[in-house]
């Protein structure tokens, strides 16, 4: 439990809520406040999830609101309103609706919370991350996306499902933009320290690599929306490192200012999470196919970033 610290979740949908839920169950924070236009229903869900509470001896506070006055002192913000994938649909063409949403929440965090940190989870996730980040003016250290956790657990579960063996021991890598043109990363993914190129011959790697890009269609393919157990627990995992300032590598997407040859664009890259939001970008030694990878993925995110900057989108934004 840490003490004092309050968690506001913009969305009480699925994601927002198992959020919450997961949250309240490992006590990771003392506050939790979930906002959303449709308060009644998200009323609903902070009472049910609160009365999960005193079975597991939590002693954090759920509650829900319409009123983003109540996250006030938030030590950090999430964002997961937004629409979300229908069948078919790419995260991309997402772009415009959830980038006016984003804007209109980041104009009330500035308002109620403007010291929190914020975690964005809406899609398309590279260009939410810039919205946010932009419209608010804030350094990068204070807005972070959340994609490549969850990209990296969706590959460690193809990996151990794949061996049939090594459950639970494998880390997996996926640097890039959180979309088809992701960058899992065979070389720096390992099984109980077992490379896994040593483990597995190139063309099951490539099967793994490719299931892992498509992880989330083939789940919006079963269930007609998006996942929202494992984009959670991506999610409270930052959570955790940014309150006990544990420094954990995770990979997240951040804004680019120089680092793997890139600037003004966001894109997934391996972070050190504390109290700070991200202490510090780390730069991997990317071999040439991976660099060529990175930079098709820069490129997909460039092009939405486009979109909006012809737009002018971010008029009178720095
Ligand atoms: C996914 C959605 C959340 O990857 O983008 O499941």
């Amino acid at each position: 439990m840490l003490q004092g610290k309050k968690v506001a979740i913009i969305g009480a949908g699925n994601v927002g809520a198992t959020i919450c839920y997961w949250l309240a169950m490992r006590k990771s924070c003392r506050e939790i406040v979930m906002i959303d236009l449709v308060e009644g229903v998200a009323i609903g869900k902070a009472l049910d999830i609160s009365q999960a509470t005193s079975p597991e001896g939590s002693h954090t506070l759920i509650s829900a609101s319409s009123d983003y006055k109540n996250i006030l002192n938030s030590d950090i913000v999430v964002i997961t309103a937004g629409s979300p994938r229908k069948p078919g649909m790419s995260r991309d063409d997402l772009l415009l609706i959830n980038a006016n949403i984003t804007r209109s929440i980041v104009e009330q965090i500035q308002i109620y919370a403007p010291k929190a940190i914020l975690i964005t989870v809406s899609n398309p996730l590279d260009a939410i991350t810039y919205v946010a980040l932009k419209c608010g003016n804030y350094p990068r250290n204070r807005v972070i996306g959340m994609a490549g956790i969850l990209d990296s657990s969706r590959m460690e579960t193809f990996i151990s499902d794949k061996l049939g063996f090594g459950y639970g021991q494998v880390t997996a890598s996926v640097m890039g933009g959180h979309g088809d043109d992701m960058v899992p990363l065979p070389r720096y993914s390992s099984v109980n320290g077992v490379a896994l190129t040593d483990l597995m011959t190139p063309l099951e790697i490539e099967d793994i690599i490719e299931k892992t890009r498509h992880g989330g269609a083939q789940i919006v393919g079963y269930m007609g929306t998006s996942a929202y157990y494992a984009p959670a627990n991506s999610t409270v995992k930052m959570i955790e490192a940014i309150l006990s300032d544990s420094r954990a590598i995770f990979p997240c997407a951040t804004l680019l200012e120089g680092e793997y040859g890139y600037r003004d664009t966001v894109n997934g890259v391996p972070v050190v999470l504390g109290s700070n939001g991200i202490e510090k970008i780390v730069e991997l030694p990317l071999n040439l196919q991976e660099q060529q990878q990175f930079a098709k993925s820069v490129e997909s995110v460039n092009t939405l970033l486009d979109v909006l900057h012809q737009q002018n989108y971010f008029k009178g934004k720095k």
